[in-house]
């Protein structure tokens, strides 16, 4: 069953501040399917760059023009929750049914919408490249896997439950309450399954592993606020690897990229991918 750790999703300023940003600990596993190398278009990338593995990290920003609001734009989310109501195991603690609300609302909106031509890109991406393409996602929408791309929900994800209880995970109805007994332990300990501040991000150990031996990290459509996402370009920096952001404008964390590209998703993530895809 995986565990959850502590101290791992982290802001970097604020009552919520960071104190183990780069802890490794209690890695989970949303299941990660490999890829298949079925399509006959498989195209060789940078012919003579050996470059073998890209890894990208998604944030909401790319997920904005399908619709879905971000959290630190002008009216995003968090101009309209208090972050420790609502994505803190306080927060639920205080008051479970405002933080199933709150999912229920986002769950909803989040069904709505459908992937824009950003998503679609990342996913023929995976298809196309002839090595690995490793797409991480802070977002806990389900629009990469509805473009058809494979994806690592480090946040968690809407679609899924976990019992506060005993740790147990399961699909979760489109509407949840905190009465909803745990199929497992049958409690009435429902929360969503999303990693809130104070707790481990899954799969870290994997998504480290990658940054180790990626020979390109791109990010995309994230601000650069929240650890441990908005370290993973120093760690693909010491590693060798190149970095591309592709943000509406500079993150945070600019200074650490290589190279970066500004505009909305929808528009400059299509057409990297028609770059890298063209080699
Ligand atoms: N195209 C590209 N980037 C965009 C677009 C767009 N159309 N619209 C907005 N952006 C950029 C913004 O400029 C901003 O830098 O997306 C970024 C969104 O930043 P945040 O709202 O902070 O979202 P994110 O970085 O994903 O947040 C990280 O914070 O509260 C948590 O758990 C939550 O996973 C989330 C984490």
């Amino acid at each position: 069953m995986p565990a959850r750790g502590s101290g791992a999703v982290d802001l970097k300023v604020g009552p919520l501040h960071a104190h183990d940003t780069f802890s490794r600990r209690g890695a989970a596993d949303i299941a990660k399917t490999h890829k298949e190398d079925t399509l006959d278009h498989t195209r060789v990338i940078h012919e003579g760059a050996a470059m073998n593995k890209i890894e990208i990290l998604t944030g909401a920003g790319i997920s904005a023009e399908s619709g879905l609001g971000t959290f630190r734009d002008e009216n995003g989310l968090w101009a309209q929750h208090r972050i420790e109501d609502v994505a803190t195991p306080e927060g639920f603690d205080a008051n479970p049914k405002l933080v199933h609300d709150f999912y229920n609302m986002r769950r909803a909106e989040s069904t709505k919408a459908s992937p824009n031509s950003a998503h679609d890109a990342l996913a023929q991406l995976q298809k196309a490249f002839r090595g690995e393409v490793i797409l991480v996602t802070q977002n806990v929408d389900d629009l990469h896997e509805r473009a058809g791309a494979e994806t690592m929900h480090m946040h968690g994800a809407l679609a899924g439950s976990l019992c506060a209880a005993c740790g147990a995970r399961w699909p979760s109805s489109l509407l949840t309450q905190p009465e909803d007994p745990c199929p497992s332990c049958a409690r009435p300990t429902t929360r969503p399954d999303i990693v809130w501040f104070g707790e481990m991000p899954y799969q870290m150990d994997e998504i480290y592993a990658h940054l180790g031996d990626c020979d390109l990290f791109a990010a995309i459509g994230t601000s650069g606020e929240v650890y441990p996402a908005a370290g993973f370009v120093q760690h693909a920096n010491a590693s060798g690897a190149d970095t591309i952001e592709l943000n509406l404008e500079p993150s945070s964390t600019v200074s650490h990229f290589a190279q970066t590209r500004f505009g909305p998703a929808a528009q400059t993530v299509p057409a990297w991918v028609s770059e890298l895809t063209s080699g």
